[in-house]
């Protein structure tokens, strides 16, 4: 099998998972063995530049981070899946037409534990020729303190329909905060949504191809320390109903890495997002969990590359209604969403492929992270995301962190 290349495109987080990744496949080469022949991979960063539409590429699979925030490189990502057929983790036509109102929407269908969510129009309109006269023609008044006070109850949350990086989010306890959060709101389009506090236990699972991992989350600690570090946070059935969620939302959406958050409240996992395009895969957040990220994405890529996985750019969303519409419980339900996103990840071929072609994968890793360069690679992180008088306090936690993971994982 002639050298295959990986393409990432990196928005913000150069020195951090792209270098640790990049670190992993030179240390394995080839990477695994496909028909008996080696298979190798050339990791390159994508640039932007002009291009023409018709034109041939070298990439097979990209990784892309930054198309969801990038009008240019969106377009090239496109264009690289339509007409070169690259291989896109993650898909950027249902996150740009599917964000997280649709994603709300569609989980209710599937009879998914969505938090009762409205869409309310926008306080603000764009100062754009006859849009105020169809506002005064269609829009109606609405009374929204009858809506917070009466639909809803205090707290609730009002959050941008498209979401991403707490932008926008407040917690409202009352009329007055509502009046002033709307007003505040201008022209970005909001969701209202009932708070569930008081809760369990809040879980943030991390997908990749067909690897969830549900994490314990913290969203009232600082950036850093948001992941719990403990493992057993959740039973077996709400670890297995999460796992099921997750993979489900992506399979049916085709997001190939996202993450999904959930609270478990009164028995029920409440997923309140998980429309996430670039979800966190920092070390210095992720820590204990970093070393699955990086093994997960080398996987997933290495499998799609392997196996000249063909990307899915239509979707089988009515699959999935005619089981959310048969007669059976909610646990059958998910059973039976989860076969069709097995399905659509080749579940059992990738864990197949990963356990014979891959078993070099988790030593290598914990090789790697006790290596100088990952110490750099930390280093490095620590200097960038950290004020200068905290940096021995945090390559310090971090090093301890990390040289407990690979204690218990000896
Ligand atoms: N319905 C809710 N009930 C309780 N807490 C909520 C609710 N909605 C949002 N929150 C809190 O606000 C935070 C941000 O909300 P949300 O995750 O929906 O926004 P986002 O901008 O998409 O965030 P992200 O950076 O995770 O993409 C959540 O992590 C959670 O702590
Ligand atoms: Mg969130």
């Amino acid at each position: 099998m002639p050298t295959r290349k990986l393409g990432l495109l990196i928005g913000a987080e150069e020195e951090d998972w792209p270098s640790a990744l990049e670190a992993l496949f030179r240390r394995h080469t080839p990477v695994a063995s496909v028909g008996g022949e080696p298979l190798n991979v050339q990791v390159e960063r994508v640039r932007v530049h002009p291009f023409d539409l018709r034109a041939d590429t070298s990439y097979h699979v990209v990784v892309d981070r930054l198309g969801h925030w990038q009008l240019h490189p969106r377009e090239w990502l496109k264009k690289a899946a339509l007409f070169n057929g690259v291989y896109l983790v993650n898909n950027p036509f249902t996150f740009q037409s599917m964000e997280k109102h649709s994603a709300y929407a569609a989980m209710m269908r599937l009879g998914i534990h969505v938090p009762k969510t409205w869409l309310i129009p926008l306080k603000s309109y764009p100062d754009r020729p006859g849009y105020q006269d169809t506002a005064n023609r269609y829009y109606d008044w609405f009374d929204l303190p009858a809506i917070g006070g009466e639909e809803f109850g205090y707290p609730l949350y009002m959050k941008p329909f498209d979401g991403g990086g707490w932008r926008g989010v407040s917690r409202i306890g009352n009329t007055a905060e509502l009046m002033d959060a709307y007003n505040a709101s201008g022209q970005t389009m909001m969701h209202l949504q009932a708070a569930l506090e008081g809760f369990d236990v809040f879980v943030r699972a991390l997908g990749i191809g067909p690897q969830i991992r549900p994490m314990h989350y913290d969203p009232s600690k600082p950036f850093h320390e948001r992941y719990v570090p403990d493992r057993n946070f959740l039973s077996p059935e709400k670890t297995l109903e999460m796992t099921r969620i997750t993979k489900v939302i992506n399979a049916f959406f085709r997001w190939e890495i996202n993450s999904c958050e959930a609270i478990l409240k009164d028995g029920l996992l409440q997923p309140i997002d998980y429309a996430n395009a670039c979800p966190d895969m920092h070390l210095i957040s992720l820590h204990v969990n970093f070393p699955w990220a990086v093994k997960s994405l080398l996987a997933w890529t290495t499998f799609c590359l392997a196996t000249d996985r063909r990307m899915r750019l239509d979707m089988n969303m009515a699959d999935y209604f005619a089981i959310a519409d048969s007669e059976r419980s909610y646990d059958e339900k998910l059973a039976a969403y989860e076969v069709l996103a097995d399905a659509y990840f080749e579940t059992e071929r990738f864990d197949e492929f990963r356990h014979k072609q891959l078993g070099w994968l988790d030593e290598a890793m914990w090789e790697f992270v006790q290596s100088a360069e990952f110490d750099g690679i930390l280093q490095g992180i620590v200097r960038d995301k950290f004020p200068a008088h905290e940096f021995d306090h945090f390559v310090y936690h971090y090093r301890t962190m990390m040289r407990e993971w690979v204690q218990s994982n000896a």
